[in-house]
């Protein structure tokens, strides 16, 4: 009896370990067997650098700014000026933008209806949240010029940056606030000019008028960040050979937020007075940028065609989706090599739009499930680990060299099947939280958003007179 117990005990542990052992081998027998379809990485890769290494791509193009990301080593604001985020509070303040982006389009769909007449009411927040998934690009304002750094936001329209006297408040930033008073090509903007009425689908807020008929911006963001002061139109250098004259920015006067020691925003959104229309006679309504890889790393932000990438696979933008953003249509996702059994109207039920702003790439529900379901059947020899925030997917890697992944795909419209990098799949909080980077909406009917981590490495080109968008891998490092 007592033997036949022990015997038992040991043929079940044995089994079981059968069983663990037959799950790696399969799970490691498909990657070898299909390289094309998995990403190896060293696990070192997940620790933050602190040598900042420029990029070298795209640098010497016309019209081309360098993107840094704000918190990292390429970054000149000083530590003190951005106080460094952990990964949770990146995470919290992603949602922020997230829910701030569909109180946007709510509004948006509002207004249209108020145009036909129907009656709708406005909810309380508007404007987005800047979020802290954050890069910048340093511009040159006024003459003579003066440096600012600006966070670069596809997610908004409205250009601006602190100026003095400040008549409230301003918050701290890096480069000296901008004095227009001391330049010799500003001028205000008048209330009864086009431009000024146009804040009010660039912002969402009526314009104001000083009784010297100078037009008054003011924005406003989901996270109580703010900016209000007067609209006005100045010499803009871009590089040496990139001035634009009369750009029109909101000169603020009164400012308060999140913008972590930014001067301002560069608002690359589809709107009219964005930069992207204002410089169409110059660069044809075309740009594109890359994003890099690591926080150590730099990319670029070049406007026009002439610097095109190469090997960019293109999709349509989708039908639009509010004043600003800009649509995609996602009909399918690949884990592996193997397309998931998705049904295409749980992406065109919800839509997309891709947004430099939003950190962590937000999918329907039902497609989540089934992408983290898939990932996690390629990562069996891994050790799970407790979440991290919004990302549920996450392993401790402190135990691997190396770690094989498989590579996600996007398939967009027109049958355009993009890769996701490397850099893009996994986001991690150290070696041993390392994580699945997407993350689920509340509802299948909530807008999806191509995040700022999954456009990692990949050059990424706007062109709005052919209404597409196109995708080119090793864009940047
Ligand atoms: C712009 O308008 C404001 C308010 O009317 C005024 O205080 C300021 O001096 C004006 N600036 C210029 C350069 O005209």
């Amino acid at each position: 009896m007592k033997h036949s117990l022990l015997l038992m005990l040991l043929l079940s542990s044995s089994f079981f370990f059968f069983l663990v052992v037959a799950r790696k081998q399969h799970a490691l027998e498909t990657k070898e067997a299909m390289p094309n379809h998995y990403h190896n990485l060293q696990t070192t890769s997940f620790l933050p650098s602190s040598i900042c290494t420029p990029s070298t791509k795209g640098d010497k193009k016309r019209g081309t700014l360098e993107v840094v990301h704000k918190h990292g080593p390429c970054s000149t604001f000083s530590k003190d000026m951005v106080k460094p985020l952990t990964v949770e509070e990146i995470l919290t303040n992603d949602q922020d933008r997230v829910d701030s982006i569909w109180s946007r389009l709510i509004i948006d769909t509002d207004r249209k209806k108020d145009a036909q007449g129907s009656k709708a009411t406005l909810p309380a927040k508007s404007g987005s949240t800047i979020g802290s998934g954050n890069y910048i690009v340093t511009v040159g304002l006024g003459t003579p010029k003066k440096d600012l750094s600006l966070i670069f936001d596809t997610g908004s329209d409205l250009t601006w940056t602190q100026c003095q006297p400040c008549a409230k408040s301003c918050y701290s930033q890096q480069e000296p606030i901008f004095a227009p008073s001391s330049s010799t090509t500003y001028s205000n903007v008048s209330c009864s000019s086009t431009e000024c009425s146009g804040l009010t689908s660039a912002t969402g807020n009526q314009p104001g008028c000083t009784s010297s008929s100078t037009c008054v911006y003011g924005i406003q963001y989901g996270d109580q960040s703010f900016s209000v002061g007067f609209f006005g139109k100045e010499k803009l250098t871009l590089t040496s050979k990139d001035v634009i004259d009369d750009f029109y920015f909101g000169c603020g006067q009164n400012n308060q937020g999140l913008f972590g020691g930014a001067a301002g925003l560069l608002g690359l959104g589809r709107d009219k007075l964005s930069i992207v229309s204002q410089s169409a006679q110059k660069y044809g309504k075309v740009f594109s940028y890359c994003l890099p890889s690591r926080a150590s790393y730099t990319g670029y932000l070049t406007f026009g065609s002439n610097g095109a990438v190469s090997n960019v696979k293109y999709t349509p933008f989708s039908a639009s989706k509010g004043s600003s953003f800009y649509g995609l249509e996602l009909q399918a996702i690949f884990v592996g090599g193997n397309k998931l059994a998705i049904s295409p109207t749980v992406f065109s039920s919800s839509g997309m739009i891709i947004d430099s702003g939003t950190v962590i790439t937000r999918l329907p529900p039902t497609a989540y499930s089934a992408l983290s379901k898939a990932f996690r059947a390629q990562m069996t020899e891994y050790t799970l680990t407790k979440p991290l925030s919004i990302l549920d997917t996450c392993y401790d890697l402190s135990n691997t060299p190396t770690v094989t992944i498989p590579i996600i795909s996007m398939l967009w419209g027109g049958n355009t099947k993009v890769d996701i990098a490397a850099p893009g799949i996994l986001y991690a909080n150290g070696i041993n939280q390392v994580c699945l980077a997407f993350a689920a909406n509340g509802d299948d009917s909530d807008i999806g958003i191509f995040g700022n981590v999954q456009q990692k490495t990949l050059g990424v080109v706007y062109d709005l007179p052919a209404g597409k968008v196109g995708f080119a891998s090793k864009g940047c490092a």
